[in-house]
């Protein structure tokens, strides 16, 4: 892909804190990252890296009274990290789609389907009831729900797991919005529907060219459905580039750990827990590099300076031993 290509989501520098009693707490740090029309960025790391919190601050969805401190989101020429409440809501589902883990938060129990649809469509696009009826039909087709016209006037319960994932899918396209959050879409499903959710999302993002943040502890998921992978550490990238590279050649000592704790490919595991040691507590992150003390590879310089993403075969890792240097 060219390199001029206008990408749809640039993350610049992001720094989100929480003030709380005892002092700020920095849940992001330096967290840079773009993503372009058609192109899944997979987000990988262990439970509080920070992965749930770069997809609600690019939202505007960080609860109070948590904040952007530093940086710039931007959603094509559009700066949209200042933005009010109120003008957010308008991008919210317009412009921005957003798949969480469970269907149920994203659907109400009380109405129809269909109707749940043709709402979303007709709050953000200027549609009379029967075309937004007939382009809720045509969404449902396209995210694989058989006779859709019977299932439109069907509740939330009378669908499985994997099909009302499949309308969160529908809803979250409804407005042709240009990029989609998933925030572990698929960890509530079934095994055996996780896979057809995953290259469903990913038919979906190519067709129509939607940029889309994957978040996920499953690495099955990524291999399969990322095109770059961005690896968190601590609230910080540690390590972002082609999902073959990060899968197969890891730069930093972490992705290393990740991959090593794979056990075999197209397995599942359910967390990936199992470098030696724990990530650090926010108000407890170490000097230096904040991997350091799991890493094998430590230097005194590892403890001492922060290294920042700094570029590694095709994509970048922020890692003194791979910056060139010595540790
Ligand atoms: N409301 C809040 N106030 C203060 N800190 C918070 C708040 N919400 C989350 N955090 C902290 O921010 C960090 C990042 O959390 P986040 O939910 O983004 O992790 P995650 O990578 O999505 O983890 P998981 O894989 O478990 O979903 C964690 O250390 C968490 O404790
Ligand atoms: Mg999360």
């Amino acid at each position: 892909m060219a390199d001029t290509e206008k990408a749809v989501l640039e993350v610049r520098n992001l720094k989100v804190e929480f003030p709380g009693r005892r002092g700020v707490a920095t849940a992001l740090s330096e967290v840079s990252l773009s993503i372009r029309p058609g192109e899944i960025l997979g987000v990988v790391g262990e439970s509080g890296a920070g992965k749930s919190m770069t997809g609600l601050a690019i939202q505007g969805l960080l609860e109070r009274p948590g904040r952007i401190a530093d940086g710039e989101i931007w959603l094509g020429d559009r700066r949209i990290d200042q933005l009010s409440d109120r003008e957010m809501e308008t991008i919210r589902g317009r412009e921005i789609g957003a798949i969480f883990q469970d269907p149920l938060t994203s659907l109400n129990p009380l109405f129809t389907v269909g109707a749940q649809l043709t709402e979303t469509i007709r709050q953000h696009l200027d549609m009379g009831r029967a075309e937004a009826r007939a382009r809720a039909i045509s969404l449902l087709k396209d995210v694989g729900i058989p006779s859709p016209e019977d299932r439109f006037n069907q509740y939330p319960h009378q669908f499985s797991g994997g099909m009302r994932q499949r309308v969160v899918i529908a809803l979250a396209l409804a407005a042709s919005p240009k990029l989609i959050i998933a925030d572990e879409p698929t960890t509530a499903l079934d095994v055996s529907i996780q896979a057809q959710i995953t290259s469903l999302l990913r038919k979906l993002c190519k067709e129509k060219q939607t940029a889309v943040m994957l978040v996920t502890h499953d690495m099955g998921v990524i291999a399969e459905t990322a095109d770059r992978i961005a690896v968190m550490y601590a609230g910080r990238l540690v390590e972002i580039g082609p999902v073959a590279e990060v899968l197969h050649a890891p730069k930093h000592p972490y992705t290393r750990g990740l991959m090593a704790s794979i056990p075999a490919l197209g397995a599942r595991v359910e967390r990936l827990n199992q470098i030696d040691g724990s990530m650090p507590r926010l108000d407890a992150i170490p000097n230096g590099c904040a991997f350091n003390p799991r890493c094998r590879d430590a230097g005194p310089r590892c403890s001492r300076d922060r290294p920042s993403l700094t570029p590694a075969g095709a994509g970048a890792s922020a890692c003194w031993i791979n910056a060139g240097g010595t540790a």
